[in-house]
């Protein structure tokens, strides 16, 4: 195996849920785990009917599973409304009266919603969304920031058959006209603008600067959320509240078929330009519903916060399909972590008696450096169990948010999943795993992981490989939207008929996964992935620059960050002040998650001699400041040398 997988962590503190959790808990012991897991292993078909049950079918489906590897078909025949199953249901079902979202702004100000006022609304914009021509199966752009609309947006599009794809509102312009030029939107749906650390962001205004370059999109639908002024474009650009008054509050929710496509949601990958993965309808509900019951544990009266952003997976499986369709109480809060203070989030944990919290290790990192008073001054107690996503949390940040946040009583989940995957696959469940920092312990019901050496052979315990799924499972990414030589090539290809996650990987003697990061050139910041090449196609999209080479940085806070290599056209000078444009430059293309911490000009860049980059010398240059490594296929050694007195003498 090569070095880049093997894995050095030993971790020996063992930490098991207390007996008052486990009573309890849904799943309260080793036991009934495996009795079920085995079962979700031996007979899917039987094993996931029984939860997919629960959603409220309009038509029962003839055939579990049809799997034709790569392409899986779950519930063939039955017909489900998304929408229906995660709110309608819920009103029938005698929670209409329930806070479904307690929001909070920015600001500070704050809105409920219960099941039947989303009910409600989810109407209303069901129908703005038919009377502006939008019908089923097109593609609905969702550029927000974290307010409830965005939710009921999302759920509007699913409730008439449409395909949103959301995008994170802190992508750029550019990042929003690849996106609508790959799906083909129809339609765009955004605020005027969002509250981000006391600015506002111009939300509506780069969705202007898209559309000058992408010029099929029919309706633009804006909800106002500052108020400030901006430009409206006759005939196409319609005010939300203006529309919504004219309609009817009554909707019929229609059953789609059970592979009917939900969504699209862009990531990256190591080549290329991000990949629309599509998720459908029966299967990935199926997948968010029941990890939301069993991994948080989620019963009537809890209070879920999940931090996540719904431009993420992370969003929409963990904020708005998979809690809603378990009728829980959710808080959702806009703005940052951050504003006024550090404090915020322990305000609202504090405020809201919030009892499952799920953040990320990068945010738990930042909390750590900005110091204990703040956790320690708020009453926590309400909280009852903690989960973390997005990168291998460090045993350290496992701990201090156990002791600090958790009060010592709360179990962790820290659960590994993807974009692809749709919901959580690896995790402990909180009732009866026994849990160790940094590891995300075991797989969930139906999933039938396994680490593999490069022959395809099963690697022994301690011995690290490729993060493969052996089987479909409900929630599983259909394809690449438009692109199914990319789905195949990218996810299939390694191993016959398993899906492999692009992660390296290996298992302890009790069967435990150790994820040790991405095998590709993807980038973790802040638990986001994004390809190495996307931000040097950023950065080459610029005038002077003639070549762009990225890696990753550990970084305290972002887990990775990005450093550049660039290599200037003709007679451009290199300077602070290009470096400073370069960034921004960045920014504009992608966004600023994607903006390089640091940029070293170089005259050339280290290449073997059929001219390929070696990325991998730049890695350890960045990591370490020397390069040890082989450089037998190095074409100029002067290059390395070279840039290893610039980056050391930084
Ligand atoms: O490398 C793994 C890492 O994040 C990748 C998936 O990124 P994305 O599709 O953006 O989804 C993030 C939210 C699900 C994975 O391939 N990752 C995610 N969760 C964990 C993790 N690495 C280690 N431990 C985790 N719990």
């Amino acid at each position: 195996m090569s070095k880049k997988i093997e894995s050095h962590l030993t971790e020996d503190r063992v930490f098991k849920p207390s007996k008052e959790f486990s009573k309890k808990a849904r799943i309260s012991s080793m036991a009934q785990y495996k009795r079920m897991y085995q079962e979700s292993i031996d007979k899917p078909g039987t094993f996931w009917a029984r939860e997919a049950k629960e959603l409220g079918w309009q038509k029962k489906w003839t055939k579990a599973l049809e799997w034709k590897a790569p392409y899986a078909k779950w519930f063939v025949g039955g017909k489900i409304n998304v929408c229906e199953s995660c709110v309608d249901r819920h009103v029938r079902e005698g929670r209409g009266n329930k806070a479904a979202i307690i929001w909070e702004g920015e600001p500070g100000e704050n809105v409920t919603l219960t099941y039947r006022q989303l009910q409600r609304e989810v109407c209303k914009f069901a129908n703005v969304l038919l009377a502006r021509g939008i019908k089923s199966k097109d593609r609905v752009l969702i550029y927000m920031p974290m307010v409830p609309e965005a939710a009921i947006a999302m759920l509007a599009c699913a409730r008439i058959g449409a395909v949103h794809s959301v995008v994170f509102g802190g992508f750029s312009a550019e990042s929003i006209s690849d996106r609508l030029e790959d799906c083909k939107a129809k339609a765009v749906i955004t605020t005027d603008g969002g509250y981000r650390r006391g600015s506002i962001v111009p939300l509506k205004a780069n969705v202007d600067e898209a559309l000058k370059r992408y010029k099929d999109v029919e309706t633009v639908i804006v909800h106002q959320r500052t108020g400030d002024k901006v430009t409206m474009k006759k005939g196409r650009d319609v005010y939300w509240h203006e529309e919504a008054a004219q309609v009817s509050a009554i909707h019929e929710p229609k059953g789609f078929d059970s592979e009917h496509p939900l969504f699209i949601l862009y990531t990256s990958g190591s080549t290329g330009k991000p990949k629309g993965i599509l998720h459908t309808s029966g299967g990935y509900l199926t997948g968010a519903y029941t990890t939301c019951k069993y991994i948080f544990d989620m019963q009537e009266d809890d209070v879920y916060w999940c931090t996540a952003d719904v431009g993420w997976i992370t969003g929409h499986s963990y904020i708005v399909y998979g809690p809603l369709a378990n009728g829980v109480t959710q808080v959702m809060y806009e703005g940052a972590p951050n504003f006024p203070d550090f404090g915020r989030f322990w305000d609202i944990v504090e405020k809201y008696s919030v009892s499952i919290f799920y953040t990320a290790p990068t945010a738990i990192r930042a909390f750590i450096k900005a110091g204990d008073e703040f956790p320690d001054s708020r009453d926590l107690s309400s909280l009852r169990l903690l989960g973390t996503v997005g990168e291998p949390i460090n045993p350290e940040a496992w701990m201090w948010y156990h002791e600090k946040i958790g009060g010592g009583r709360c179990p962790i989940v820290d659960t590994w999943w993807q974009t692809e995957t749709g919901a959580i696959m690896i995790s402990p469940l909180p009732g009866c795993t026994p849990t160790k920092p940094g590891t995300a312990t075991l797989p969930f019901f139906g999933v039938d992981a396994a680490i593999l050496d490069e022959t395809g052979q099963e690697c022994r315990a301690d011995e690290g490989g490729k993060l493969v799924i052996r089987k479909p499972w409900p929630s599983m990414l259909r394809t690449i939207y438009g692109d199914k030589k990319r789905y195949r090539d990218t996810y299939w290809n390694d191993y016959d008929g398993m899906y492999t996650a692009g992660d390296g990987a290996r298992t302890d003697k009790k069967g435990n996964f150790w994820i040790v990061g991405r095998l590709d050139d993807v980038l973790n910041v802040s638990g986001h992935r994004l390809g190495t090449a996307e931000v040097e196609s950023a950065l080459v999209s610029h005038k002077v620059v003639a070549e762009a080479a990225v890696v990753g940085r550990p970084h305290e806070i972002k887990g990775q960050g990005v450093v550049a290599f660039v290599t200037l056209k003709g007679n451009a000078k290199s300077s602070d002040a290009l470096a400073k444009e370069l960034r921004n430059h960045v920014g504009t293309v992608i966004g600023a998650i994607a903006k390089p911490d640091e940029i070293f000009f170089t005259p050339a860049l280290p290449k073997t001699r059929s001219g390929k980059i070696m990325r991998r010398l730049l890695k350890e240059l960045v990591e370490t400041g020397s390069v040890s490594g082989n450089t037998t296929t190095l074409e100029d050694h002067e290059v390395i040398a070279a840039l290893q007195k610039q980056v050391s003498g930084k």
